[in-house]
């Protein structure tokens, strides 16, 4: 057995205890220099350690795992998640999706990484990804649908994981349009589609998916917390990755077949019983400048429309939307 599965063996044979340095090293045969270089390892892995100077080591945390072929039979989804690609590592789980949608991968094939070392946001952010503490993954689509109902399936998805999560962890989550998913103002999840196209007819669509599970305060950097959580943060307690992702194949599946069969409209109702940006005075800053209103609804191609101070309607496509400015 490696030395830190020994170390990790004895952590957790003291469950809420402080297990001394000196008490390690003994039983590992290892210097106290060789047990703190384990503890290090421990928390890359995602375990979180407690150490004191004058108790030594108490295990507050353990990441949960994700069995990929466990997944795949935890649900009974006819495509969405049956097909797993589980990887500890990647640099973003859209490219590793793509490359298998350019081969020829079937609809509903996921990706699911441990880690992104250059996971992606929206208008060319970046989104943090450390290794066990949330889910990152990306789903190939391939809807039989124009090129300009992309966007309605980024709604889609948002209806899908927002439905899920409430089930699951029985938190406030609200949709922000077009698709960030926040708890009390501050975002848990993002979403990132992107598409390919050939003859104005989509090729096929990777859904990327970033929702913020087990991470806790020390994972974000300083200028994300007031904007970031996670549901353990929010939830004061962690939650199963497996039991997410199964749970969100079932809606997402359930919800894309009815969008498939009859259209937008049932989605949009969805997305507007969900949203947390309706009927906030909001500025948004749109391609074609800046305007502050507040959005009414969605139109039918999932635009938001958008009432102004002097009661005009307009309808926005693309815009970066600011936080509620009548919130005291
Ligand atoms: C956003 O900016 O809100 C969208 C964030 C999307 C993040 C997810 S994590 C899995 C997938 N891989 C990426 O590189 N990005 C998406």
């Amino acid at each position: 057995m490696k030395s830190h599965d020994q170390l990790l063996n004895l952590l957790k044979r003291h469950p809420d205890q402080y297990v001394s340095g000196a008490m390690m090293s003994q039983e590992l045969n290892v210097s106290r220099t060789a047990v703190w270089k384990q503890i290090r390892k421990l928390e890359t892995a995602g375990y979180e350690i407690e150490a004191s100077t004058k108790l030594g080591y108490r295990l507050l945390y353990s990441p949960d795992e994700i069995n990929s072929e466990r997944l795949a039979e935890s649900h009974s989804t006819a495509r969405f998640g049956q097909s797993i690609h589980y990887f500890e590592q990647v640099k973003s789980t859209q490219d590793s999706a793509r490359a298998l949608a350019e081969s020829g991968a079937p609809e509903g094939t996921l990706v699911l990484a441990e880690e992104q070392t250059g996971g992606r946001g929206r208008m060319g952010r970046g989104w943090v990804s450390p290794q066990g503490k949330g889910i990152w993954m990306s789903m190939v689509m391939r809807p039989h649908v124009p090129i300009h109902c992309a966007p309605q399936l980024t709604l889609l998805t948002a209806v899908a994981l927002c439905r899920s999560l409430r089930r699951l962890t029985e938190l406030p989550i609200g949709i922000k349009w077009p698709n960030d998913l926040l708890i009390r103002g501050k975002k848990i999840s993002g979403i990132l589609l992107e598409s390919a196209a050939e003859d104005e007819r989509l090729k096929y669509i990777v859904a990327g998916v970033g929702i913020s599970v087990n991470l806790s305060e020390g994972d974000y950097p300083e200028e994300l917390l007031a904007k970031a959580t996670s549901l353990r943060i929010e939830a004061g307690q962690p939650f199963s990755r497996s039991a997410i992702v199964a749970e969100f194949m079932q809606e997402w599946e359930t919800l894309y077949d009815l969008f498939l069969q009859e259209g937008f409209n049932a989605i949009a109702a969805l997305w507007e019983s969900l949203s947390v940006s309706i009927g906030q005075k909001v500025r948004l800053v749109t391609p074609q400048g800046e305007l502050e209103g507040t959005p009414v609804g969605l139109d039918e191609s999932g635009a938001i429309r958008v009432e102004r101070a002097d009661g005009s309607l307009v309808t926005i496509f693309s815009a970066e939307m600011g936080e509620p400015l009548n919130r005291s």
